[in-house]
């Protein structure tokens, strides 16, 4: 009886040392809960593409009415060139350290990556080192690029098949233009092309600066006797590269080296984040993160 007493006593004295250690931390005044989004993109100075990011923007708006959405593009180059024009973007830190100034404490950065490349390996940085600044944010995390997990993959596989133009046929191939990197995560748009083709095999998935190239698909096409290929970016707006990389006129745009390889051509301009399905998924990583502020 009388230790478990002592033991009373104990609990409430470490009770009172680890409530005055707190208030010693905050000079007393316990900071209130602000919590704050961040969404995270390559960026685009190419209007018609922009249209990609206002859909992302609303869907993100609608999902958390109560949480004030900030933006942030990771391309100085972009940023400089919408400058000029009088559109003033913020870089990660200029963003982040506007909403230390601005008494946010809580922050989710959400990612509109499509994989976890260099980019978001960047961004991790970034926000770790902001996660460690004394007196900043009591919390920030960083939400997950499209392609994170299994169940994105699936998801997205469908979100991508149902936006297929009706028109085509089942003989048509479907050529998506990813982005590509030397980094390893590049493996995801040959696992994309995988769970695609499961459900279709006249889907192919091929990139601007990784592998699988276009030559690679264009053997496939040839090697099925296909005629005719729909050209779909599978990035988040159909920017610089869809425009000219896949869509364009030059001798080495994907339109012109499958044509001279006897495919017909059907580019359609437009960004995965044009997608509902697939903004859907952004948003679900998002929600992850939030799940943590609770
Ligand atoms: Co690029």
């Amino acid at each position: 009886m009388k230790r478990n007493v002592l033991i009373s006593v104990l609990i409430v004295l470490l009770g009172f040392v680890l409530v005055a250690g707190v208030q010693a931390a905050g000079h007393g005044h316990k900071k209130e809960m602000k919590k704050g989004i961040l969404l995270v993109a390559f960026g685009t100075s190419i209007p018609e593409a922009q249209a990609a990011f206002e859909n992302i923007d609303q869907k993100v708006k609608a999902a958390f009415p109560d949480i004030p959405v900030r933006w942030a593009y990771t391309s100085s180059i972009i940023r400089h060139k919408l400058a000029k024009e009088g559109k003033q973007l913020d870089s990660v830190e200029m963003a982040l350290a506007k909403m230390l100034d601005e008494n946010f404490t809580h922050i989710a950065v959400q990612s509109l990556h499509t994989i976890g490349g260099e980019e978001y390996h960047d961004l991790v940085k970034t926000v770790q080192a902001f996660g460690t600044i004394m007196g900043g944010f009591d919390r920030i995390i960083l939400g997950y690029p499209l392609l994170a997990q299994e169940e994105d993959m699936l998801r997205v596989t469908d979100a991508m098949l149902q936006n297929i133009p009706k028109e085509r046929k089942p003989k048509e191939a479907v050529v998506y233009m990813g982005h590509g990197t030397p980094h390893p995560s590049n493996a995801f748009y040959a696992a994309m092309m995988y769970h695609m083709q499961q459900k279709d095999p006249n889907i192919f998935v091929a990139t601007v600066e990784g592998s699988p190239g276009i030559d690679e698909a264009k053997a496939f096409l040839l090697e099925k006797k296909i005629k005719t290929a729909y050209l779909i970016p599978f990035m988040a707006v159909a920017g610089d590269h869809a425009r000219n990389d896949m869509a364009g006129p030059e001798e080495d745009s994907w339109k012109s080296i499958l044509t001279a390889a006897g495919i017909q051509c059907k580019p359609i301009l437009k960004g995965t984040a044009e997608y509902d399905g697939i903004v859907d998924v952004w948003v679900d990583h998002l929600q992850g993160v939030l799940n943590h502020f609770e």
